[in-house]
């Protein structure tokens, strides 16, 4: 069943199902009585949030934004830009962000301030993957379901080239490997 170019599984899907299961009850309890609005990242965040939404007890509603990154050039941060703003307003919502992984920590800062600047109740983060040996920028991170070591990683929603993303583990992709060697 491995998928070329797969090193290893780092968490199995039962793992991460149970994992995310987690953590949702840790944030049904919290929200007790409220009423949660999750918004996800294009396209990363999407199998993770349909994951976390379905074991959530509060009413949820969703949304979604998607935004385009460059990659960082010789030490200079990377640019992030709104490529797909939210359909609806947050003002006064008690807001979930949910990513995929926050790596460097760019994206989800750049993303707080856009969302904080649209006056919701609350605002946290919920993530998927932390993975802070890359930590460049601090954000505060209220929910994590692993913190994983400084290897590239796919699988639930994120992508290597777009592809990986419907995989139900999370695993080390061999970037040195062709991409069909076990073929
Ligand atoms: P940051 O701005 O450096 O925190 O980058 C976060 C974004 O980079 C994520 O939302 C992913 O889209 C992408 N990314 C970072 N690390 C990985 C990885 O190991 N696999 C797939 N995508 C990644
Ligand atoms: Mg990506």
């Amino acid at each position: 069943m491995t998928e070329p170019a797969i090193e290893r599984v780092l968490f199995t899907g039962q793992q991460v199902d149970e994992r995310i299961a987690e953590v949702a009850r840790e944030i049904s309890a919290r929200y007790a009585g409220r009423e949660l609005k999750l918004i996800g990242v294009l396209k990363g965040s999407v199998f993770f949030l349909a994951a976390l939404a379905r074991e959530l007890t509060v009413p949820v509603k969703i949304d979604f934004l998607a935004i385009s990154s460059f990659a960082s050039q010789r030490g200079a941060p990377g640019m992030v830009r709104i490529a797909k703003d939210l359909d609806d307003s947050i003002e006064g919502e008690d807001v979930i962000l949910v990513e995929d992984i926050v790596d460097t920590g760019f994206t989800t800062r750049y993303l707080l301030q856009h969302l904080a600047a649209r006056e919701p109740n609350s605002l946290a983060i919920c993530t998927l993957l932390d993975r802070t040996p890359r930590r460049i920028v601090q954000v505060p991170i209220d929910y994590r379901c692993f913190e994983i070591p400084d290897r590239f990683v796919v699988g639930f929603g994120l992508d290597y080239r777009q592809l990986y993303r419907n995989l139900k583990y999370i695993a080390v992709l061999n970037l040195e490997a062709p991409a069909n060697s076990n073929r």
